[in-house]
């Protein structure tokens, strides 16, 4: 059974799924949108996307030789900037679709299904942990955080890309405009009517940037840091694992 969330109609919320369906939802809506992922990123981020992707591998400290963990990974494109880095790269969805789609762009063998809540790695096993876009497709954020914590080395980075709203009025507004109303036009003529109108609502999981810290801290990281791009309308929020010990990194 193909599994869509419903319609939006006039109402942003009636196209996020039912709480204990948004796995299963999330899940088969990428695997449904996969051959056509990379095209509409492109065309709705007007290629911005590149550039917010390379701040990301900046920013988890990639060096080469690193143990790279993409979460989320998708089409792969942050396993294959995090390898032109010279790092060693696993990238992990648990949608097959995409992952199909990776590996034909060159990923193959190098990106495993698997879930971000709960990462088939050891404690401590990687260098840098990078996801994007990915956040709020997620059933609890926390989970994540925690997974995160625990597979990192001491003093590992992670680095996190998300959509955002602008704090301007006049941004947010224009912003609105075009990701509430034009975003789910494009994504219905071009690719898939309930995904896009899923796209713009699923923001509504994003807590503040106060709280996606708070959260952060809570599991083990430190030097929490957040800076915006496009005006506002993606994040980058990266923090760095605290020692186990106690030991500076
Ligand atoms: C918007 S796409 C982003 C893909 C890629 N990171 C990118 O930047 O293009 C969100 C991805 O998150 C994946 N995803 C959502 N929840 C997940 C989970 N719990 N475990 C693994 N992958 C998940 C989806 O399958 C999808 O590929």
């Amino acid at each position: 059974m193909a599994l869509a969330v419903p319609d939006t109609g006039a109402d942003p919320a009636a196209a996020l799924p039912d709480p204990g369906e948004k796995a299963a939802v999330v899940q088969s809506m990428f695997d449904r949108i996969a051959p056509r992922y990379d095209r509409l990123n492109a065309v709705l981020t007007f290629r911005l996307d590149r550039a917010w992707r390379r701040a990301t591998i900046d920013e988890a400290e990639i060096r080469p030789g690193d143990r790279v963990l993409d979460v989320a990974c998708g089409t792969g494109d942050l396993v294959e900037l995090a390898r032109a880095r010279g790092a060693r790269v696993t990238g992990i969805d648990f949608a097959a679709g995409m992952l199909q789609v990776a590996g034909r762009r060159g990923s193959r063998g190098r990106v495993v299904r698997g879930d971000a809540l709960a990462l088939p790695l050891a404690d401590a096993a990687t260098d840098a942990i990078t996801c994007a876009f990915a956040l709020r497709n997620f059933v609890a954020i926390p989970p994540f955080f925690a997974e995160a914590a625990r597979v990192l080395r001491d003093g590992g980075r992670l680095a996190v890309l998300e959509v955002a709203e602008p704090q301007s009025a006049l941004l947010r507004a224009g912003h609105r405009l075009y990701f509430h109303h034009a975003v789910p036009v494009v994504g219905r003529l071009l690719s898939d009517r309930s995904a896009y109108a899923y796209l713009p609502a699923s923001t509504a999981y994003l807590p503040p940037p106060e709280e996606l810290a708070d959260m952060l801290r809570a599991v083990g990281f430190t030097d929490v840091r957040r800076r915006t791009f496009g005006l506002g309308a993606a994040q980058l929020v990266s923090a760095r694992r605290a020692p186990r010990t106690g030991a500076r990194p």
